[in-house]
């Protein structure tokens, strides 16, 4: 009569061989000993980093909300197991193109785990937007580091006003114009609410400004990308 309770998805947020995924694919578990403040950087072979949010809110009738699965894991003792399994992601990042990566909150979890792979080799953006950044750009230290990478940050609340991914899309679209004339795909993961909306609708206003098209057109031309997977998204 109750249905069994759904499995949770959480992206990988570290390099990983094809080994530790072949491994991970037996259902294994989750040592849960290393918490947003001890963030180790250097992978091993038997490790995955996911970076999670505890989803706590309050409803229209003001009560508070917490969220099922994320509230259990953050309640764990360290090194408790905890039953898990890999799937393939649903990205494709090509190697031989710029990339443009939007992750506000913890969207930035896929796109942490490429740049430890390719942040040396592959010319990347990442537009990455959190609410302070006093409080929450847990890794500005280990990006700050990367050769290729770029990161144009919006801290929304930093400020009276919000300033959120999209605003600064906007302010860099030359930047982002000139990325997709030489064939860069764009990457947009994150909470599905507004967000994935509000981006595009900042991408198609960077291609009208920059390309002199008129919106319907630029419109178009952002659909074309997302036909030809030049503009793909993973939002929850
Ligand atoms: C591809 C993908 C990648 C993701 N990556 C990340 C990530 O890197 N980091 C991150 O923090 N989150 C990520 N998420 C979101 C994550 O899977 C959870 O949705 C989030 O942690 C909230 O789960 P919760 O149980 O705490 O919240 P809840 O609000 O309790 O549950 C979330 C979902 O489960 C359903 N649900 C709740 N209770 C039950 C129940 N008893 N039985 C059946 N269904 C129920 C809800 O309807 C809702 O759809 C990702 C999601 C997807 C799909
Ligand atoms: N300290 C905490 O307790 C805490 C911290 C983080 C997350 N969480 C919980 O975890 C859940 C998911 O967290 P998360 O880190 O993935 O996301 P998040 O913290 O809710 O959001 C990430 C960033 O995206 C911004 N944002 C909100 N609406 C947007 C929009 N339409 N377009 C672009 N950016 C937008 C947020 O700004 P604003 O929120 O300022 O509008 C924030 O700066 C949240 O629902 C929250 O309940 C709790």
């Amino acid at each position: 009569m109750i249905p069994l309770m759904k499995p949770r998805g959480f992206s990988i947020a570290s390099a990983q061989s094809r080994d530790t995924l072949d491994k991970a694919n037996t259902r294994d578990t989750l040592d849960t000993s290393q918490s947003r403040d001890t963030l180790d950087t250097a992978q091993s072979r038997d490790t995955l980093d996911t970076c999670m949010a505890v989803v706590r809110y309050r409803t229209n009738l003001k009560v508070e909300r917490l969220g099922v699965c994320s509230t259990w894991l953050s309640t764990l003792p360290i090194n408790h197991p905890v039953e898990l399994w890999c799937e393939p992601g649903s990205f494709y990042f090509p190697t031989d193109t710029p990339l443009i990566m939007v992750g506000p909150g913890t969207g930035c979890a896929p796109f942490r785990s490429l740049i430890q792979e390719r942040g040396s080799s592959q010319e990347m953006v990442l537009f990455y937007g959190c609410r302070s950044e006093r409080e929450d750009y847990f890794f500005r230290e280990e990006w700050e580091g990367v050769e290729r990478l770029r990161v144009i940050t919006a801290f929304s609340r930093d400020q009276e006003h919000k300033v959120y991914v999209q605003h600064r899309i906007a302010e860099h679209s030359g930047l982002v114009w000139e990325m997709l004339e030489r064939g860069a795909c764009i990457y947009v993961a994150g909470s599905s609410n507004q967000m994935p909306g509000q981006v595009r609708a900042a991408f198609t206003t960077a291609v009208s400004t920059q390309a002199g098209l008129a919106t319907d057109n630029a419109e178009q031309w952002i659909e074309g990308l997302v036909k030809s997977k030049r503009y793909q998204t993973e939002t929850w």
